[in-house]
């Protein structure tokens, strides 16, 4: 399983792709607003810096809703680095877009996927990537991961190849149930890959381990 991490923040993808497990980053326009990159000409600047510090995919966000407008926006991404993924909404004119987009070999990830009848809409326009938001179905007491696995059968049913990005993960048990369903790229917060290290029986291990070490032989 792929590991992205969701964030524009430049300090953060540093520090994930410092583990040596980073695969690509994703952000969208909330998380670019976080980080108070405005103006277009910010915003570009902002997707090259993030392509330098990753070796993997990177998803920019379109913000038109118009074909035209989503077309002449991905194109002008895609041509920044050849890690850009066109980040597209799951809207009507998002999924002509990503039919077009993908006649010309450009990576898309279709994005706001909340159901698997979207998922295979999106598959079948020719998307790289398709984003359920579990964290957010979660919060409506819908089950998220039920929506993953549902995506995972039906594409694993027509060897249908667009990749199943789980987005909107909020928790390290997120990213664990992901892997067990076998969706094959999670993006996270830097939060939760972090807590996945952590286990307080190899820091009382560790500890034993120095401690013993240290009793016979000098610091
Ligand atoms: O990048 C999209 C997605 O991961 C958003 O997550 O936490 O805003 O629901 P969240």
């Amino acid at each position: 399983m792929k590991f992205f991490i969701d964030t524009a923040n430049i300090e953060e993808i540093k520090e994930a792709q410092s583990f040596g497990v980073l695969d690509g980053v994703t952000t969208n326009p909330s998380l670019m607003s976080r980080e108070n990159i405005k103006g277009e000409k910010n915003i570009i600047e902002h997707y090259r810096k993030i392509c330098l510090e990753v070796d993997g995919d990177v998803s920019a966000e379109v913000i038109s809703t118009d074909l035209d407008g989503i077309i002449n926006e991905g194109e002008l991404l895609s041509k920044l680095d050849n890690k850009i993924v066109v980040k597209v909404p799951m809207i009507k004119n998002g999924i002509k877009a990503i039919k077009h987009f993908s006649s010309k070999n450009i990576k898309t990830n279709c994005t706001l996927i909340f159901s698997s009848g979207q998922a295979l809409i999106a598959a079948k326009a020719g998307a790289t990537y398709v984003s359920p938001f579990i964290g957010r179905l979660d919060d409506i007491s819908i089950d998220g991961l039920n929506i993953i696995s549902e995506i995972r059968k039906i594409y694993d049913n027509y060897n249908i190849n667009t990749q199943i990005l789980a987005a909107s993960i909020r928790s390290p048990m997120h990213i664990i149930n992901c892997a067990k369903i076998g969706s094959d790229v999670i993006t996270s917060p830097l939060t939760s890959i972090v807590k996945l290290f952590h286990h307080p029986l190899t820091d009382i291990g560790l500890k034993k381990f120095l401690d013993d070490h240290y009793s016979v032989n000098k610091k």
